[in-house]
């Protein structure tokens, strides 16, 4: 029977799955914690307060890579909660194995595409802040549909914050922090934290690997903080 290929259309993906090999503590702690603290792509709501012991503010990460801003962010604000979304799955390993090193109760993970998880699982008005750092930039103008920056995926952001919660985004590469800030101010109910056009000069946030690598390259870094206002 022939295929109808309008109706197998592959959806424009913001990441590659690379073939990075688990290192052996990365791959302990999948095998041995993934249940714990991973939860799956269902299609559904999540209760996200559900999957904490504590009911704290909701900090979502999207892309953390291998963690380091998600681990710094959970450990020095304990009586906040941290929900992280990676499709890599060796930064997924190396987070599993700091969360159970450290023993932290206030962060978890999901393995998925981040775009279905925002559009499916995340109830409105259920976020206090959403970080986003270091997108894959995409430079190449046939790649920029890849971006995860993107109108409808900002507008659709801004639906998941609480009133007054914050969406923060960082990049070093300068096109992109241009289209960032293009695209979230001509979002309704977002407001730059730093007034019209203005970057956030003194981000207070952990680095990132992505950032430390951009750094030595002589790459300037771009943050900024939007905030979600009627
Ligand atoms: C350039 S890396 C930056 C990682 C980390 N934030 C850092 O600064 O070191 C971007 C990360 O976003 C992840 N990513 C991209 N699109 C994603 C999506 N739709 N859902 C989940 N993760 C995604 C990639 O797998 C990658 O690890």
């Amino acid at each position: 029977m022939a295929i109808d290929s309008t109706q197998h259309k592959r959806p424009v993906r913001s990441y590659v799955i690379r073939s990075g090999r688990l290192t052996d503590s990365q791959r302990k702690a999948i095998d041995e914690h993934w249940h714990k603290h991973v939860f799956a792509f269902e299609g559904k709501p999540i209760d996200i307060d559900s999957l904490f012991v504590q009911k704290a503010p909701i900090n979502l990460e999207i892309g953390f890579g291998m963690g380091a801003s998600l681990l710094a962010m959970a450990q020095q604000q304990p009586e906040q909660n941290f929900l992280g979304i990676e499709v890599h799955k060796p930064g997924v390993g190396k987070m599993l194995h700091e969360i159970e090193a450290n023993g932290l109760s206030n962060v978890k993970l999901i393995c998925h595409d981040a775009k279905d998880i925002v559009e499916f699982c995340i109830a409105k008005e259920s976020l206090d802040r959403i970080l986003i750092l270091f997108p894959d930039p995409w430079p190449k103008k046939r790649h920029h549909k890849r971006r995860l920056i993107q109108a409808d995926f900002a507008e659709l952001l801004a639906t998941k914050l609480r009133q007054g919660g914050f969406i923060h985004l960082a990049t070093d590469w300068e096109p992109y922090a241009k289209h960032m800030m293009v695209v979230l101010q001509a979002c309704p109910n977002l407001k730059n934290k730093n007034g019209s056009n203005e970057f956030w000069n003194n981000p207070e946030r952990p680095p990132t690997k992505f950032e430390v690598r951009g750094k030595t390259l002589g790459n300037n870094v771009s943050d900024l903080l939007f905030v979600k206002e009627d």
